[in-house]
């Protein structure tokens, strides 16, 4: 698994490293924008993720070489975050930041290899991976100690105030929790964190519509903040609710005409998500493939209508998908604003089916959609 690492490594530093680590990428499979809105969440690891190799240096600098060719240099200690060619190395050096702000002693800088399955701009959430893996491995290398939650908070804490993403727990709960043919369940409340078996013979398809929204960023922070406007706006009615996740479906419906339109819908796609979580994890546990692929195609017309964080191209690989009878449900994953769809999909699924979608999709779209099938993977690791 760390061979490729492996080679990177010692192409640029002279020892080879002392400890590796990998974690995985994620599937957003039911729960949009409900984490940070303090709800309920269900994500599955992916079997592709980051594999850093890392050795402690002998001076007080940081050698981070990543597998698409570029080796940076960051003095230890010196930790700002920055834009353009580089910006890839604010997630290690966000955690590394991060861990040091608790307590981890480090005397020497480190040299560091990256290396990835993952395709990156997929929707997969090729960050957490990073952060997850560099958190393992420095924990390792510098004698630090924490439990899963804890490293998927040093992760959700790097993005949030280094990279500065307003992201919730999603991404790095489930790299850190991921199990194999399990879906990870989280309560954002309560940051707790339970897997659950996925149905035998279910999976997971993801089609990249490779549209690349040039305001992800932003249009992620607006939501952000239209969601905490609802909240501020609903609890005149509500004054006991503490998030947008302890209003009912009936409360928000009985407080319609008290709250701006616009609001209202966000609110009612958060309130309806947790909805449809509660709803997903009944049907798992009846194996009802149907009745969770409803939901998963509810929670994409929610998106469409009320969140609005889905686009034309994520609609178009929707409704191709929903029109396959071996596709129990398909929704956007993730963020969005572009990025990708997930279809859940039984066994009969396979690389035809995906490339008549393709096809249609790039003849509409003039757009070529990068498609995977994947399987729910073991979350971060340390492998050596
Ligand atoms: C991104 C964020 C997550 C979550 C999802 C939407 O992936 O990083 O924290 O908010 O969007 O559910």
């Amino acid at each position: 698994m760390h061979a490729p690492t492996l080679e990177l490594f010692q192409q640029y530093f002279p020892r080879q490293p002392v400890h590796y680590a990998f974690a995985p990428g994620r599937i957003e499979f039911i729960g949009n924008h409900t984490d940070y809105n303090g709800g309920l969440v269900m994500g599955a690891a992916v079997t592709e993720g980051i594999t850093v190799g890392v050795s402690l240096r002998e001076d007080a600098m940081i050698h981070i070489v990543s597998d698409a060719g570029d080796l940076v240099e960051i003095p230890l200690g010196n930790y700002k975050a920055v834009k353009g060619a580089a910006s890839w190395t604010n997630y290690p050096i966000g955690v590394t930041k991060v861990m040091a702000d608790l307590g981890m002693a480090t005397p020497t800088g480190y040299n560091m290899a990256v290396t990835s399955t993952l395709p990156s701009g997929a929707g997969m959430s090729s960050s957490a991976a990073f952060e997850l893996a560099t958190a393992k491995a420095l924990a390792a290398l510098y004698g630090f100690e924490t439990d899963t939650a804890g490293f998927a908070r040093i992760g959700r804490k790097a993005e949030n105030e280094f990279v500065g993403m307003p992201c919730g727990i999603l991404d790095q709960g489930v790299s850190a929790f991921g199990k194999a043919d399990h879906l990870v369940k989280i309560d954002c409340a309560t940051e707790t964190f339970v897997t659950e078996p996925m149905p035998r013979g279910a999976h997971f398809w993801i089609f990249n519509s490779n549209k690349k929204h040039a305001l992800v960023d932003s249009a992620y922070a607006d939501r952000f903040r239209e969601c905490h406007d609802a909240l501020a706006q609903l609890q005149a009615d509500y004054p006991e609710a503490k998030t947008l996740s302890e209003i009912s479906e009936g409360q928000l419906a009985a407080s319609k005409h008290n709250i701006d339109e616009l609001i209202f819908l966000r609110a009612a796609h958060i309130v309806g998500e947790n909805a449809r979580v509660r709803k997903v994890e009944m049907a798992l546990a009846n194996n009802d493939l149907k009745a969770v692929g409803a939901c998963l195609n509810q929670s994409h017309e929610s998106s469409r209508v009320n969140f609005e964080n889905s686009i034309e191209e994520l609609d178009t690989l929707v409704e191709l998908l929903k029109l396959q009878p071996s596709v129990y449900g398909a929704r956007l994953t993730g963020g969005g604003f572009g990025g990708a769809v997930m279809a859940l999909t039984d066994t009969n699924f396979g690389q035809a089916q995906a490339d008549v979608i393709a096809t249609t999709f790039e003849a509409r779209h003039g757009l070529q959609p990068s498609i995977f099938h994947t399987q729910a993977g073991d979350g971060a690791k340390l492998l050596k």
